[in-house]
């Protein structure tokens, strides 16, 4: 029996996660956040003392990485057994994933790790290349994105509501220098992928984007 899989892709800070999460407690559906993925490489990597002009060593770490989801209230990721969810959000830590993201073996590594999620009675990825390159045969395909000033907004207000300090500007900044990293990337960058549904949330409720995405299942 073929697992159905909703894929929504977009930029950072789109609201993809939120999105997604909903959705996937909506439908009794599994959930993956690859970014999360990505951002585990890269605290495996400030861990060591890996030279990250070396890509042979980034690569071994990205082997040796034992990741546990553990799916409660609130996602807790374990990196080896540690507990590394609060280090996830840090925009530090968004920023060198978005930099390691771009080595092609370290997309190959990861693949597997994010295609194993798939089980039933369904899935929804989020992502930058859900639609793309690791589930191009899903049925459901969204793009989510909104302008990069109420992305920088909404990020900004995320890290407060989690009392981690930031500043707007610097969160803005941070936000074009890793849209252009993702957009402009070789291997497997950020894209429409061509039957997605196009969703711009700058001036939409969470809510209403949860009830759009929906529908398109339904
Ligand atoms: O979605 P996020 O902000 O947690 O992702 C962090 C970085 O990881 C993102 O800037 C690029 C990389 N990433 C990727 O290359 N492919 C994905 N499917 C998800 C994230």
């Amino acid at each position: 029996m073929s697992i159905p899989v909703l894929t929504i892709d977009g930029p950072s800070g789109a609201g993809k996660g939120t999105v997604s999460r909903l959705v996937a407690k909506k439908l009794g559906w599994h959930y993956l956040d690859s970014g999360s993925i990505y951002r585990s490489l890269a605290i495996a990597l400030q861990k060591t003392s890996v030279d990250l002009a070396n890509i042979n060593d980034i690569v071994k770490v990205a082997q040796g990485m034992e990741l546990a989801f553990e799916c409660g209230d609130e996602l807790v990721v374990k990196l080896n057994g540690e507990n590394i969810t609060k280090q996830l959000s840090l925009e530090s830590t968004g920023s060198l994933a978005s930099k390691i993201a771009v080595v092609p073996n370290v997309r190959q590594i990861l693949l597997q790790k994010q295609r194993d999620f798939s089980r039933l009675p369904g899935l929804v990825a989020d992502g930058r290349d859900m639609g793309t390159v690791v589930f191009p045969e899903a049925k459901n395909k969204v793009f989510l994105t909104a302008s990069a000033v109420k992305r920088a907004e909404r990020r900004y207000k995320q890290l407060m509501e989690k009392e981690i300090n930031a500043n707007l500007i610097e969160i803005k900044n941070e936000i074009d220098a890793r849209d252009r990293r993702d957009m402009e990337r070789e291997i497997a960058p950020l894209a429409m992928p061509h039957n997605a549904l196009y969703i711009d949330s700058s001036a939409m409720s969470i809510n209403d984007v949860v009830e759009e995405v929906l529908n398109l299942i339904r």
